[in-house]
């Protein structure tokens, strides 16, 4: 106990950990504000927005999701090689030779899955709670994104197993591009890196899947969550700040200019 004391009353400890144990609600505020990793959540939450059924913790969920899908990602990446004589045999490799191969491959898969759908009914929550409205349009637009990152990774990983279910359902998706008017074709090249679905494809894919597509994920929920914090929390938290929110943009009701106007014409009629 006196070796604990020691440390933690020591230089290094204090340079690192500043607030010490937070024993009164202002150093649990400094704990979160002084975090790297939580100071992108207020100091304070209301308990209206961690209610189970204010949010059914959907985005949460889409987030934990990544989080997973990140981590088995790359462990994935220690054994699969983009290239066509290797892809499809390290698939098969990963299920019948490595330990715990087929675990992590499927707890890659399962999660692809439910982020799909985590995302799909977090996009109904919001908009059936009407969290859409100013000032979250911004962050409703931000998400629309997110959803459409969400749906291409799938789309980019259902390639890398290199089976009969990922060539044709790759083939049959590039097709449908090719059929837009004027675009179709030149999207449809960028795509494939060439007109049929092989080598420069499979490499594409891999890239887009492992890194271009998960960087631009990553920086988009960067900006999703903290313009949840600008937008004032969650809607269910400032539902009567929203409203007046909402009257200042729409200019009803509580407009002050129109309150402004209101003074200034009865003062001069008063003169
Ligand atoms: C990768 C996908 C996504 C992640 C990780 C994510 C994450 C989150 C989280 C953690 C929250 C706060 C808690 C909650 O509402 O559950 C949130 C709120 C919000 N999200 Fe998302 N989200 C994603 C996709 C979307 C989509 C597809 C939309 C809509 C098109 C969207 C629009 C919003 C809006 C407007 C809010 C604020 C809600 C409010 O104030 O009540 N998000 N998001």
């Amino acid at each position: 106990m006196k070796l604990i004391n020691k440390i933690t009353a020591g230089r290094i400890w204090r340079s690192i950990f500043r607030t010490g144990l937070p024993s009164t609600n202002y150093r649990r505020s400094l704990v979160i504000l002084n975090n790297f990793f939580l100071h992108l959540h207020p100091a304070k939450v209301k308990k209206s927005s961690i209610k189970f059924t204010t949010t059914f913790y959907l985005g949460g969920l889409s987030f934990a999701l990544f989080l997973i899908l990140t981590v088995t990602g790359i462990f994935l990446m220690f054994y699969y090689h983009p290239a066509v004589p290797l892809a499809y045999r390290d698939m098969k490799d990963l299920e019948f030779v490595v330990s715990n191969g087929k675990l992590l491959r499927n707890l890659h898969r399962w999660s692809a899955h439910a982020m799909v759908v985590t995302a799909s009914l977090h996009m109904l929550r919001v908009f059936f709670t009407r969290a859409f409205h100013p000032p979250r349009e911004f962050n409703w637009v931000i998400g629309v994104f997110l959803l459409l990152i969400t749906l291409l990774l799938s789309y980019t990983g259902y390639l890398l197993p290199w089976d009969q279910l990922a060539y044709w359902g790759v083939s049959v998706g590039t097709n449908m591009i090719k059929a837009m008017p004027v675009v179709g074709d030149k999207i449809r090249f960028l795509l494939l890196g060439g007109n049929i679905t092989g080598e420069n494809a499979l490499l594409r894919f891999y890239v887009l899947h492992c890194v271009i597509l998960p960087l631009v994920l990553s920086v988009l929920v960067g900006v999703h969550f903290w313009r949840i914090r600008k937008d004032g929390g969650l809607q269910a938290e400032s539902a009567g700040r929203l409203s007046e929110k909402t009257d200042l943009i729409l200019g009803e009701k509580t407009n002050p200019r129109k309150d402004e106007s209101l003074v200034h014409s009865n003062s001069i009629r008063s003169k």
